[in-house]
């Protein structure tokens, strides 16, 4: 069965995600943090795209002693198992992802990368091959289903998170809203990609719960299916 897909995401208050050059910026503050951490330690896995790994090198590992602590009572992995969603296997085999931190790493890949960087790469982690061009993500969420997950974080960025509303994959979204403004026309934003052209094809949300945090807003939402 196909995973159960939260996606979280901090943004400005124009709606960016990062800078026009890609960096990580600070958007949200410890609560929003912890909050995070806690999320992420409620998952099977968590999932990010090839750009948001050559952008922040993240490592998504949990962080609190207290969530690693009731992860290990409830018998699973201190961390959930992190999963990078790259075409062409770009990840760089020195990525914090592949090493910080014992833990299970999924690399998917499609059937365009190349067989050298991907048997580099099975050293490393379990590397899923689902779709011709780029990754077929309805083929890896099965295949995640089929590996035990059933509950999914997606952490970033925009264009993998395109991807996922797009193919009707997520179920429920968080975004931070913070106080600052980052600007620029071409600076990632929660859904990139090629954004649906007709008003009958928008992902339709339901407003869950809305909270201040700290200087900002987090809002909780359920996607209509
Ligand atoms: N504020 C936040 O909460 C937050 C969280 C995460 C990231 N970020 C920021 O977001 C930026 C990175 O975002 P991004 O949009 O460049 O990268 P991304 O969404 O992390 O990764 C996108 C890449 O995934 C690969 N991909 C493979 N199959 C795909 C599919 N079916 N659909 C979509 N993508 C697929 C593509 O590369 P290939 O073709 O090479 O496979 C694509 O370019 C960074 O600046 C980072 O700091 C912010």
């Amino acid at each position: 069965m196909r995973p159960y897909v939260i996606v979280n995401a901090a943004m400005s208050a124009d709606g960016k995600l990062s800078t026009i050059q890609r960096r990580q910026v600070k958007i949200s503050g410890q609560q929003d943090f912890a909050r995070v951490d806690r999320l992420k330690s409620s998952c099977d896995a968590v999932m990010v795209g090839i750009g948001t790994v050559l952008a922040d090198d993240p490592s998504l590992t949990v962080k609190s002693d207290e969530c690693k602590k009731r992860r290990r009572e409830r018998g699973t992995d201190e961390h959930p198992v992190r999963v990078v969603v790259d075409s062409t296997a770009r990840i760089p085999l020195d990525a914090s992802i592949l090493h910080k931190s014992p833990g299970k790493r999924v690399v998917a890949v499609s059937a365009r990368a190349d067989q050298k960087r991907v048997a580099a790469l099975r050293s490393l982690a379990t590397v899923i091959v689902a779709g011709e061009e780029e990754v077929d993500l309805v083929r890896l969420l099965d295949e995640l289903g089929a590996l035990g997950i059933s509950r999914l974080m997606v952490e970033g960025g925009g264009t993998i998170i395109a991807g996922l509303v797009s193919a009707g994959l997520v179920d429920e979204i968080y975004t931070f809203i913070g106080n600052i403004i980052i600007g620029g026309k071409d600076a990632p934003t929660l859904a990139d990609g090629p954004g649906f052209l007709d008003e009958a094809e928008f992902c339709r949300l339901t407003l869950l719960e809305v909270r201040r945090m700290e200087s900002g807003v987090l809002l909780h939402w359920s996607v209509n299916k």
